[in-house]
């Protein structure tokens, strides 16, 4: 039974997840965003006892499957197939509990979704328009979604794609982008006749205006409310659900070859059909019933298609079930930068599994901590460091710990006895007992922040009671009055262990392992007699182990890599300065000479003094290269090219009596210039 007065009425939950594009693996954005949340959701549902569906799978249509399959030169099913499993794989690593993880590759997902287009198809309630769609002649393609890109007309954003713009989240119409581009060939694309199939939004507005506008204000995040507003005040528009692709869904249609659901049309179909998957499952329940409360947990860049297109393939079918809520989250960025795929700007979480294993429950923490629930918020190494350092480690796992040593020191590792309670300890209980509300009633509004920081004070209750009762000092005068502190203490431990599990479900594991606690539900926590007086508990473990600065600096190190490397990836020529006449260069008296002599000028770190042949008698110049030429003698021998007729300069003391030619390269490295083949010394370069 859960908390929120209108919730008492469901009689069972479909909760899904947003179907990660399977281009890809996934990173802490995905998690914060959307996994995390939605894990802890269902995990506190279950405890509650409440009848849950939990759905995910990898969306693997799509043009940025095909598109990166192109750059690879693989087939888009390699792709599919080697991303699947790494994110399958690392989300069950993390504890993501899904009741099933597909994929829409599958058969029955393909049968499910092209029935569901067919059914609206024979109902009529799709259009059919021949349209001018986007065309590269090159490429021999229709551009359809991501195959084009252009200039957002509503924000300016130049990166759009023919199908949304991630700037600003609008859901776009290729033909919406000003100056478009092909993905494929950079060609300007040409407008050529096609015939798609198409929902009708326009009919939908009335209806979704009142679901959502009028019946969704109060319980809907205010940045998914606020984006089903504009879209719906701004005119809604007949929306194409076919593509000119060869990689997706075939419409079933003999008069569609060639074409395929649209990625956004199948996708949430996924839902469904993977609803379906589940052996020996009545599939309709979840998605039919009223009783079922369905709540999709997504980014905000789908909040359109999960609240407005989605929604309107299910009304126009009829007898499907609506989404109750749509808890989209903003996004998280990683060291003050938004991640991003392509600049491999991200922490994955397969990596993070391999480099901090057992450490899953450190990630979960950190990322619900931070939780980009009203606003877009940031990941810092630096700040995982510390939550665990100063959060898990010394809250949490302090308290459990001191507390399980406590019992084995003075009780033999036995629940001693609570006898009689003074004042502090009634209100300590009373205190206790008020947690699973307030944590549940914090989780069923989608406060995942809030809860998880009501989780960790019952910790720091727990802790400010040993700081108050001083139980290690207790003991040789007063060993009843021991037993009973340690009595409560061990019924916050015994609390913790049930509260903390959808936030920390390898702890919570740990935990009723170290405590012998048999699995309880969230109506048996806030009793003081969750443990049972005479229980034997394990020796402790710690919960969390400290995490070094060398650790972080090994993540920190490798973004800063990255971010080295994506400087260089971006570098561009200097543009070319203005114009000058050949009389002009003809002033300049450039010549090789070789190296006779080089060394570093005293108490001067960047500069080099060479000697060079020059072909009339030797010269000396000095140059600031020393950084790039830590063994200057190595240089004897080498030719070189220079400015001999440049003026005289004292650098440090050493007269310069030209400038020596170097290139600088991306990184800023200078190299110096010399001719291919050996020359005189002292001819002249022109
Ligand atoms: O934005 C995305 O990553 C999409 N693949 C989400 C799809 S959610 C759903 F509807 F399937
Ligand atoms: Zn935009």
């Amino acid at each position: 039974m859960t908390y929120t007065e209108k919730d008492k009425n469901y009689a069972r939950y479909t909760v899904t997840s947003a179907l990660p594009y399977a281009n890809g693996p996934v990173h802490i954005g995905h998690l914060a965003g959307v996994y995390v949340p939605a894990d802890i959701y269902v995990r506190y549902l279950r405890a509650q006892g409440e009848d849950v569906m939990f759905i995910g799978g990898s969306d693997e249509h799509g043009v940025p499957i095909t598109i990166k399959a192109r750059k690879e030169g693989v087939t888009p099913q390699d792709i599919v197939d080697r991303y699947h499993k790494i994110i399958k794989e690392s989300f069950a690593e993390l504890g993501i509990s899904f009741d099933i993880y597909s994929r829409t590759s599958t058969k029955e997902h393909h049968e499910t979704a092209a029935e569901y287009f067919d059914n609206l198809y024979k109902a009529g309630k799709l259009i059919e328009k021949t349209s001018m769609q986007y065309y590269d002649e090159e490429a021999r393609q229709f551009l359809a979604d991501r195959y084009i890109t252009g200039t957002c007309p509503h924000c300016g954003n130049e990166h759009a794609y023919g199908d949304q713009c991630e700037a600003c989240g609008t859901s776009l119409n290729a033909t919406d982008l000003i100056n478009p581009k092909s993905a494929l060939s950079g060609s300007k694309p040409v407008l050529k006749e096609t015939k798609h199939w198409f929902l009708p939004l326009d009919k939908d507005e009335p209806w979704l205006r009142q679901w959502i506008l009028e019946g969704h204000k109060e319980d809907w995040k205010t940045n998914v409310y606020g984006q089903c507003k504009s879209w719906i005040d701004a005119g809604l528009q007949p929306r194409a659900v076919t593509r000119d692709l060869d990689w997706g869904v075939k419409v079933p249609l003999a008069e569609a070859a060639g074409k395929v659901l649209y990625v956004w049309f199948d996708a949430p179909i996924g839902y469904i059909s993977f609803t379906k998957q589940l052996k020996g499952n009545d599939w309709e329940k979840w998605w039919k019933d009223k009783d079922t409360k369905l709540v999709h947990f997504i980014g905000k860049d789908n909040i359109v298609f999960h609240c407005i297109i989605f929604p309107s393939m299910l009304h126009a079918d009829g007898s499907y079930i609506l989404p109750a809520n749509v808890p989209a989250n903003e996004f998280l960025n990683l060291e003050g930068d938004k991640i991003s795929t392509s600049r491999n700007w991200a922490v994955w979480l397969h990596e993070y599994l391999r480099d901090f294993p057992g450490k899953q429950d450190v990630l979960r923490y950190t990322l619900c901590a931070n939780a980009p629930e009203t606003k877009d918020n940031d990941f810092t190494w630096k700040d995982f460091q510390l939550k665990n350092n100063s959060e898990l480690v010394a809250i949490l796992g302090n308290f459990v710990n001191r507390t399980l040593v406590l019992t084995h020191k003075f009780f033999e590792g036995k629940v001693p006895a609570q006898g009689n309670l003074t004042d502090l300890d009634r209100q300590t209980i009373d205190e206790m007992a008020t947690y699973p509300e307030k944590i549940g009633r914090s989780i069923e509004a989608y406060r995942f922040r809030e809860a998880l920081a009501e989780m960790m004070n019952l910790a720091r209750l727990g802790n400010k009671y040993l700081t108050e009762t001083e139980p290690w000092k207790l003991f040789k005068t007063d060993p009843e009055r021991t037993a009973t502190v340690l009595n409560i203490a061990l019924q916050i431990c015994g609390n913790l262990a049930v509260l903390c599990a959808p936030f920390l479900p390898f702890t919570a594991d740990k935990m009723h392992r170290m405590l012998n606690l048999p699995a309880k539900g969230w109506q048996d926590a806030g009793r003081a007699d969750i443990l049972q007086e005479g229980l034997a508990i394990d020796k402790p473990e710690l919960l969390f182990e400290q995490i070094d600065d060398a650790t972080i600096e090994v993540q920190v190190n490798r973004l800063l890599e990255t971010k080295r490397q994506n400087e260089l990836n971006a570098w561009q020529p200097a543009s070319v300065k203005p114009q000058v006449a050949f009389d002009d260069f003809g002033k300049m008296d450039i010549r090789v000479g070789t190296v006779l002599e080089c060394s570093k000028v005293p108490k001067a770190d960047k500069l080099l003094q060479f000697k060079l042949d020059d072909g009339m008698g030797g010269r000396t110049i000095v140059s600031g290269i020393a950084k790039y030429y830590p063994e200057p003698e190595k240089l004897v021998g080498m030719q070189v090219c220079f400015i001999a007729n440049f003026e005289p300069r004292k650098l440090k003391g050493v007269v310069s009596e030209g400038m020596i030619l170097s290139a600088e390269d991306r990184d800023g490295r200078l190299v110096l210039v010399t001719p291919s083949q050996l020359v005189a010394s002292g001819v002249n370069v022109g």
